[in-house]
């Protein structure tokens, strides 16, 4: 299993406003977002699944929860990151796609091989923010591309590509994930 992540955060790390909301409206992260999503298993936290419900038509969410009971719409409730591969194993994919929010950012970073990050050239208000994803864990890049702003994008944005350099000891294959 391939597990890839993919988020945007301001220069301070933040990546949302702790009240339901991205801090900014950016058309071309939500197009890279959309493109590199598409009709692939999505692992979500239980918040942000709620806050992007009806969007998932062309995805598998797979949502974790705390809750023994929760069943989400056009998907399947997972109850540690271990168990959401095991899911989306099971169902035949390939590849897992780590979504946030915040808590599961950092949940599934020691798991992830694959990082694409937006950096959003604004210091945002907000109090939630992306996990230090450099202390630990060594990244190459394999690809950068910026956009200046522009009438429908107020801010600078970096498409960030960044490949893990060594594998984690917690790699699905050692735990025999296809
Ligand atoms: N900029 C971006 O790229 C981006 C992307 C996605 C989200 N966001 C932002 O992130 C915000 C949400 O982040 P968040 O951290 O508050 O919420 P979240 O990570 O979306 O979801 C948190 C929930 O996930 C479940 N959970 C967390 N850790 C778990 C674990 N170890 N095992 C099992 N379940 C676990 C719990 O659900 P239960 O309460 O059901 O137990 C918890 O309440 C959004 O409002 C949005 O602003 C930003």
């Amino acid at each position: 299993m391939h597990v890839t992540m993919i988020a945007a955060m301001a220069r301070n790390r933040v990546i949302g406003t702790g009240q339901g909301k991205i801090p900014w409206s950016l058309p071309r992260d939500r197009e890279h977002f959309r493109n590199f999503t598409k009709g692939k298993h999505l692992l979500l936290g239980r918040v942000t699944y709620e806050e992007m419900s009806g969007w998932f038509s062309d995805h598998t969410p797979i949502v974790l929860t705390r809750r023994v009971d929760y069943q989400p719409e056009g998907g399947k409730a997972a109850h540690s990151v271990e168990e959401s591969l095991t899911l989306a194993a099971e169902d035949g994919a390939r590849e897992l796609c780590i979504c946030g929010g915040a808590h599961i950012y950092q949940a599934a970073l020691p798991y992830t091989d694959e990082l694409h990050l937006t950096l959003v050239d604004t210091e945002a208000e907000g109090r939630v923010l992306f996990p230090d994803y450099e202390g630990g864990i060594s990244w190459e890049k394999v690809s950068e591309e910026s956009f200046p702003a522009d009438e429908e994008n107020p801010h600078t944005m970096t498409f960030l590509h960044l490949q893990r350099k060594s594998p984690s000891s917690l790699r699905p294959s050692r735990m025999h994930w296809g």
